[in-house]
């Protein structure tokens, strides 16, 4: 916020000085949810995708930290180097790579040496590393799965990287749009170099690849001479027994860079994540290193190294499960698997067939993650959103900030993460409530 007078001796800066993202509307819809959240905090609230916190016991942490002080006594390390490496500067790459690339091979399939890890500051961190190393020239552009997680878009925004959207199609992301789009763009003049994509249930969308689309996007990858960002948080969180496999367990050719987290898995709060980056650079001598290597070079003059102790708590956790993160996740796997099925269940209740048809409304059914979305016959904007918090405590995530265009302005997305199943029972009874109100108040009652 600029201040109008400020008092004597305080500088002002105007805001056309700074980089144009700062007042960017993307960059500040993030802003908005936090501050009407923080308005109406009595309201059923749907719209952050945080993860269910009454399971977060905090003596975990210092269970999880011990586990870690004990793995590195029994792998030999001395009190001094324990010390160091839980109070001192690290590894640019981190100090848990080996325990990560041990838990992604057990979970997801993924080969890769530890060298080819680079623990990071959640996967945003790692987002911005692999845009910064990669787009290399104003020509570059990223091509994105759309709608997209803004904080793809955003990082983009704040490297003043162009950004061009790949419409998912009934299926999710389309390979063939992603052909599509890399031809209209390379006919501009300009270089597609890398497509980011989220192929289990997606934030904003829900919508996850079939194996067969993972197959043919990688095919699409390696034609086109493209890049692939896979970002994966939510894979964990499936209705089914058995996970599709990932872009990166499938790659062959080298396409895909991987950016983990454990926001999900493990809790947001130690801000770690991690980027798979086995690809090879060639130097001009002809001799050849890590991709992860070329990112640490970042990393090291953006945050110099993620935490030790974040590190640590996660380590332990690692430690724990014996690298199988996901065969002791099964407790809070059902959870979400059981609040997505309820939102189901009472979005149906509350919009019968008939009743759905005559108002106009539509959802998708994600078989797994965070989200749902649902279009709606009103224009569902911050404005909306104000109303379904102050007359019937209900708070949701506008759509039109994961457009590139802006469209989507009819559709809003609901998370049934934060929540427990009876919470989500009332919540959906206000938001039918509000959703009904605002169908007849827009005239849009009985078409469709
Ligand atoms: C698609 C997607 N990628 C990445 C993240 C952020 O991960 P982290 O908290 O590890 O930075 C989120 C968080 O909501 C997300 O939805």
């Amino acid at each position: 916020m600029l201040i109008e007078s400020p008092a004597a001796g305080v500088r002002t800066v105007p805001v056309a000085a700074l980089h144009g993202s700062v007042a960017d509307p993307l960059l500040e819809s993030m802003n908005f949810l936090n501050e009407v959240t923080a308005r109406f905090p009595e309201a059923v609230s749907f719209a952050p995708g945080r993860p269910y916190e009454e399971m977060f016991d905090p003596a975990c942490i210092t269970e999880y930290l011990d586990a870690y002080i004990g793995h590195l006594r029994r792998a030999g390390h001395t009190e001094q180097q324990v010390r160091t490496a839980l109070f001192q500067y690290g590894r640019t790459k981190g100090q848990i790579h080996d325990l990560i690339a041990e838990t992604v091979a057990n979970d997801e399939g993924i080969h890769i040496a530890p060298e080819a890890v680079v623990v990071t500051v959640g996967a945003q961190e790692g987002m911005v590393l692999a845009l910064r190393a990669l787009f290399a020239d104003p020509r570059d552009v990223l091509l994105v799965s759309s709608p997209c997680y803004i904080g793809m878009t955003g990082a983009a925004r704040l490297l003043d990287i162009d950004v061009v959207a790949v419409p998912e199609g009934v299926d999710g992301p389309d390979p063939a749009a992603v052909t599509a789009v890399a031809c209209e763009v390379r006919a501009t003049g300009r270089r597609p170099k890398a497509y980011y994509v989220v192929p289990d249930f997606a934030n904003p969308s829900g919508a996850s690849m079939p194996v067969e689309a993972r197959r043919r996007l990688l095919a699409v990858a390696a034609a086109e001479d493209l890049l692939v960002i896979e970002d994966n948080p939510y894979g964990f969180f499936t209705r089914e027994s058995e996970p599709r496999p990932t872009l990166k367990a499938l790659d062959e050719d080298g396409s895909v860079i991987y950016l983990g987290s454990f926001a999900k898995t493990c809790f947001p709060g130690a801000r770690l994540g991690y980027v798979l980056a086995d690809q090879r650079v060639r130097a001009g001598d002809g001799t050849t290193g890590l991709l992860a290597d070329e990112l640490a070079k970042i990393k090291s003059m953006l945050t110099v190294n993620t935490p030790a102790l974040s590190q640590a708590v996660i380590g332990g956790a690692l430690v724990l499960s014996k690298c199988r993160l996901r065969a002791v996740s099964g407790d809070i796997i059902d959870f979400y698997r059981t609040n997505l099925n309820t939102v189901g269940v009472e979005l149906e209740r509350h919009f019968p067939a008939e009743r759905r048809k005559s108002l106009g409304v539509r959802w998708n059914r994600p078989d797994g993650g965070f989200f749902t979305v649902l279009r709606v016959p009103f224009v569902a904007d911050q404005a909306a959103l104000e109303r379904s918090a102050k007359e019937f405590g209900v708070l949701w995530t506008p759509m039109d900030a994961f457009y590139l265009d802006g469209s989507g302005a009819r559709q809003l997305r609901i998370s049934s993460s934060y929540l427990r199943p009876e919470r989500i029972r009332d919540g959906i009874a206000r938001l039918a409530a509000f959703i009904t109100a605002e169908t007849q108040s827009s005239g849009k009652d009985g078409q469709q």
